[in-house]
């Protein structure tokens, strides 16, 4: 949305897609925008739709064949919603995809994350009213609403964001919304229920840098039923907060990489935030007050670099990320770990350390990878915090209704740190008064800003669907905060410092693992056309195995289990024969004899294992098929080491295979729905 900055609809377009592409990896079935149409006489203002099946750059090819469209034409305000989808109600299809229409004519059109639980009352009841709907979607029941409370309208000069709300207030669910109108030419409003952010560009200082909130109240009594249902009627003195009035650009984006190349300056949105822009001014209000609410959102400075989100020299992000965990890693340790005194000052926590160290129990929780860095560091959290350590996949966790109390610590893990199961596991523990701790990767993020206190990982943004770097730097977070709650632990002095020399060298060693990529790549070479994989170890190794199982997994589409070896005679052995590929973690640890009868039986059985092993070891390569050799670091870091050549192998896998490795099919990174 620009206001006074002249733009063509080619710069437009430009923007919305190129936007587009930097959030592709979000979701990537179908993509649409919609902008205004040509006659640029503001009063005379439609809106052109533009949606298609598939990847942002159908879309991008089908816009230049829409030749009723005049890329020159110049707007000095203009107002373009664009989205990319990740099908969650209806299949992907360019009449399911985004953004959703009130009507043929397109008075209202509207753009949504997230998930509307009631949308299927809303839509009975809109239907009963003569709407007809033209999609399967949620989405397309809050356009139909809008022109429904607009065409109900009991003032002729309601403004946008009043509509806005009234419609949100019928809303039940998820849902981060932009919409955009014929009736309100040039004008934009948002809301906040799914992550939401604003970039502000401009050459002038701009009047303000904290946004007051604004409050409506709620005149009960005077609740008019236009919907047969919970209508409530606001009263309509809306006052509007001027950022800027002049040369303004507002950008609304639902992550910050969608916007970084045009501005690093930012308002993130809290949950029911609504944002409007109107005549250059951007205002932000509440509908309900409550104590805990900040009096105002501030414009913050982001520190994401342009080319942290660009590929460089790599085919994919998942492969570039792969190649920056020597610096992902040691940027999670930047300023933490002192290596010269041994001690982790972890920031974040020290306020809290007290508290924590009181407490009865610590729960880490969270879903996919994240969930595995918890399991990776279980063992050392409980050896050097001494207390009982719950690791939790937070669905699993919400269905048990699990017990959680006042004096428990709660993790949430999580690389976007907007996963709608791990969100809602936060809510869940918060409410029974524990504390809550967040181990994120990306500032301004819900579950940064809902937990008590926290940890950035540092990994540096993170675009490739499966997740690799985050999960090296999750785990030494985890290891962090265990050698920080240990400090004056005399017993563990030791091993304190056995683990801080290990985390020292880390950087070096993941550099020599990644050098072994030309001999991943030739046992890719043979394993490329098998159709199942099976990953075993067990011990500090037992979440690399279901880490390198879900990667294969997800990019490959081959069926791939992590196999606790311990549970090898319980089942599992069951598959094992000459043509069954498997994979064993075998390191030097205390697991390692265990390790030796897993590889017993499996051979006994005409298996046939690659082993992923120490360089030191000369004992299992004399039964394996292949070898991986492995630099050696202390045991309970190892699973750094170790994860590593099971993330290029699903790489060159996922490639022989001829798949799009950043865009796994049927995935999304950040899945903000239960
Ligand atoms: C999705 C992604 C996974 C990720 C998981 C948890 O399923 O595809 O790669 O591990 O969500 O995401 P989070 O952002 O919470 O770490």
């Amino acid at each position: 949305m620009n206001y006074r900055v002249p733009r063509t609809r080619k710069e437009i377009f430009e923007t919305l897609i190129k936007g587009l592409q930097r959030l592709e990896y979000r979701g990537y079935d179908s993509a649409g925008v919609a902008i205004d149409g040509n006659n640029h006489e503001v009063k005379e203002r439609h809106i052109q739709l533009v949606k298609k099946r598939g990847k942002v750059k159908a879309l991008d090819e089908e816009l230049y064949k829409q030749d009723s469209m005049d890329l020159k034409v110049e707007f000095e305000t203009h107002f373009g919603i664009a989205h990319t989808r990740w099908a969650t109600h209806g299949v992907p299809s360019a009449v399911n995809s985004h953004p959703q229409r009130s009507d043929k004519g397109n008075e209202f059109v509207v753009i949504h994350n997230g998930i509307i639980t009631n949308y299927k009352d809303l839509r009975k009841f809109l239907e009963s009213k003569g709407y007809e709907f033209e999609s399967e979607t949620d989405t397309e029941t809050i356009a139909k609403l809008i022109k429904y409370v607009f065409d109900n309208r009991e003032t002729e000069d309601i403004t946008f964001s009043t509509l806005v709300e009234r419609v949100i207030q019928q809303l039940e669910g998820a849902f981060a919304l932009v919409f955009k109108s014929v009736h309100y030419p040039g004008e934009a409003v948002a809301t906040r229920g799914s992550p939401l952010l604003i970039g502000v560009r401009s050459k002038y200082k701009l009047s303000t840098e904290q946004i007051p909130i604004l409050y409506r109240t709620c005149t009960l009594e005077n609740v008019k039923n236009i919907c047969k249902t919970r209508m409530k009627r606001l009263d309509s003195s809306a006052c509007l907060h001027a950022v800027g009035d002049k040369a303004v650009e507002f950008f609304f984006a639902s992550d910050a990489s969608a916007i970084i190349e045009h501005t690093n300056r930012v308002i993130f949105l809290e949950d029911d935030d609504i944002a409007a822009v109107a005549d250059g001014k951007l205002s932000i209000h509440r509908v309900k007050r409550s104590a805990s609410d900040d009096p105002s959102r501030a414009i913050q400075t982001l520190q994401m670099e342009l080319q942290q989100i660009m590929k460089g020299n790599f085919s994919a992000f998942m492969q570039k990320e792969i190649f920056e965990q020597p610096e992902s890693v040691f940027n999670t340790m930047r300023g933490r770990v002192n290596f010269e005194t041994n001690t982790v000052l972890l920031g974040g926590l020290k306020d809290h350390l007290k508290e924590i160290r009181r407490c009865r129990r610590l729960i880490v929780i969270g879903c996919g990878t994240s969930y595995h860095a918890a399991v990776a560091t279980r063992q050392v959290l409980e050896e050097l915090t001494e207390l009982p350590v719950m690791v939790e996949l937070a669905s699993d966790f919400l269905d048990r209704n699990t017990p959680v109390f006042r004096d428990d610590v709660c993790f949430f893990i999580s690389q976007s740190g907007e996963t709608a199961d791990t969100l809602l596991a936060l809510r869940y523990c918060k409410d029974r008064g524990a504390l809550t701790v967040g181990v994120t990767n990306t500032v301004g993020s819900s579950i940064s800003r809902e937990t008590d206190c926290g940890v950035h990982i540092n990994a540096g943004p993170e675009i490739g669907v499966a997740s690799t770097k985050a999960y090296t730097s999750q785990f030494i977070s985890l290891v962090m905060f265990g050698l920080m709650m240990s400090e004056d632990r005399i017993s563990l002095q030791n091993r304190r410092q056995e683990i801080i020399r290990g985390l020292r060298s880390l950087p070096e060693l993941i550099k020599e693992v990644l050098s072994l990529e030309e001999k991943i790549h030739d046992l890719a070479l043979e394993l490329y056309t098998q159709r199942s994989l099976l990953v075993m170890g067990r011990g500090y190794n037992y979440a690399t195995c279901l880490e390198g199982a879900l990667k294969i997994k997800e990019i490959t589409y081959m069926h791939s289990e992590g196999i606790l070896a311990g549970e090898l005679k319980h089942g599992p052995l069951a598959l094992i024969d000459k043509q069954m590929p498997v994979i064993m973690v075998i390191m030097k640890d205390p697991c390692f004899a265990k390790c030796q009868n897993a590889l017993q039986q499996v051979t006994a059985r005409q298996g046939r294992p690659i082993i992923l092993c120490s360089k030191d070891d000369t004992e299992s390569s004399k039964f394996a098929y292949k070898t991986i050799e492995l630099p050696h670091t202390v045991d309970c870091l190892q699973g750094i080491l170790s994860v590593i050549p099971l993330q290029l192998l699903s790489f060159h896998l996922a490639v022989l295979r001829g798949y799009d490795v950043d865009f796994p099919r049927n995935l999304a990174k950040s899945v903000t729905v239960e």
